[in-house]
């Protein structure tokens, strides 16, 4: 059964050095800041984190560093979520990290990104992880980075895997179920994922660099690029977020009344919470047109008020008193 087995996220982990500020700091000044703390980031490090507040069994899989102090913090503190890495691939290489400014009174987050020795899985690590077995998740799920070309053969791996149980023993509920997550506009080559996924995260960034002004023009016309039966999903910040799938629109305003004072990984968090509704709803076996609309309408619902308490807090752990 889809429910009873996991998410495995495949994507970035980094450490984030997070800076909270009341004023955004004047150049070449020489002030105080309200708070300093480190936090995991990294898109699917951070879809995990959320997942695994939210009781969903999930595992990230990347390239870790194992240089320097950075590195070992971030192995320990996947430990203490309690999220497995134990396919993930230890690189003698630095792991990226992030300079994070937070201020507190216009609610921004600054993101300075160092990539360092760019540690991202290929897909020939990916296959030799895996060898073609993915019977352990229910869902696998992928972060586009730098690597698209990469990504698009790992999923054409999982695709195979599903293609495999296409016979009369194996009852369909098996097949893996798969979500992509494009989010940077900067990087190329991301049609040749749009028609692999059942499942596409579209950013409001992206969605922006081609040339969309909503989420709902944005899924509707971004939908004609999928897979026919493909659900897509546009987050547009306080404007809410709107879900594309069979020809029609659905959308969920943002929560109202939030005092933003971290919104650093809401995305992630959104993104997170979709995830959660339809694994928890056990998508894959509402047959009915009906079912699955009422889902996406749900998980639309439930990641639009996530992501916008979580702006409402430092940092996710918090997010489990709500959940
Ligand atoms: C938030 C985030 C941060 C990280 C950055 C990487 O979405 O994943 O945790 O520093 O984006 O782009």
């Amino acid at each position: 059964m889809q429910g009873n087995r996991g998410i495995l996220c495949v994507g970035l982990a980094c450490v984030d050095f997070v800076n909270v500020v009341n004023e955004y700091p004047k150049e070449d000044s020489d002030q105080r800041g309200s708070d300093y703390y480190w936090q995991r980031g990294g898109n699917a490090s951070n879809n995990c984190t959320v997942l695994s507040l939210l009781s969903v069994p999930c595992e990230f899989v990347g390239v870790l560093g194992s240089q320097g102090a950075e590195a070992r913090w971030i192995a320990n503190d996947f430990a203490t979520c309690g999220i497995n890495i134990s396919h993930s691939v230890v690189k003698d290489v630095l792991c990226p990290v992030a300079t994070i400014i937070l201020n507190v009174g216009t609610g921004t987050r600054t993101i300075l990104f160092y990539p360092r020795d760019r540690p991202e899985l290929s897909y020939a690590e990916f296959h030799d992880i895996f060898k073609d077995d993915f019977s352990s998740f229910s869902w696998t799920h992928f972060e586009l980075c730098s690597n698209v070309s990469e990504i698009s053969s790992m999923l054409d791996d999982v695709i195979r895997y599903n293609n495999s149980l296409k016979n009369d023993d194996v009852v369909v509920d098996d097949k893996v179920f798969i979500s992509v997550e494009i989010e940077k506009p900067e990087f190329s080559g991301y049609d040749s994922v749009m028609t692999k996924a059942d499942l596409l995260f579209v950013s409001k960034d992206y969605a922006k660099s081609q040339g969309f002004t909503d989420a709902s023009c944005a899924v509707n016309k971004l939908s004609s690029l999928c897979k026919p039966n493909a659900v897509v999903v546009c987050a547009w910040g306080d404007e809410g977020a709107a879900a594309s799938y069979k020809g029609q629109t659905l959308t969920s305003a943002a929560l109202r009344g939030v005092k933003v004072i971290d919104s650093l990984g809401a995305g992630d968090t959104f993104v997170a919470g979709f995830m959660s509704v339809l694994w928890r709803e056990q998508y894959l076996h509402k047959y009915t047109l009906t079912d699955c609309r009422l889902i996406i309408q749900q998980a639309l619902d439930f990641a639009c008020k996530l992501a916008g308490l979580k702006c409402s807090m430092f940092g996710y752990k918090g997010l489990k008193d709500y959940c």
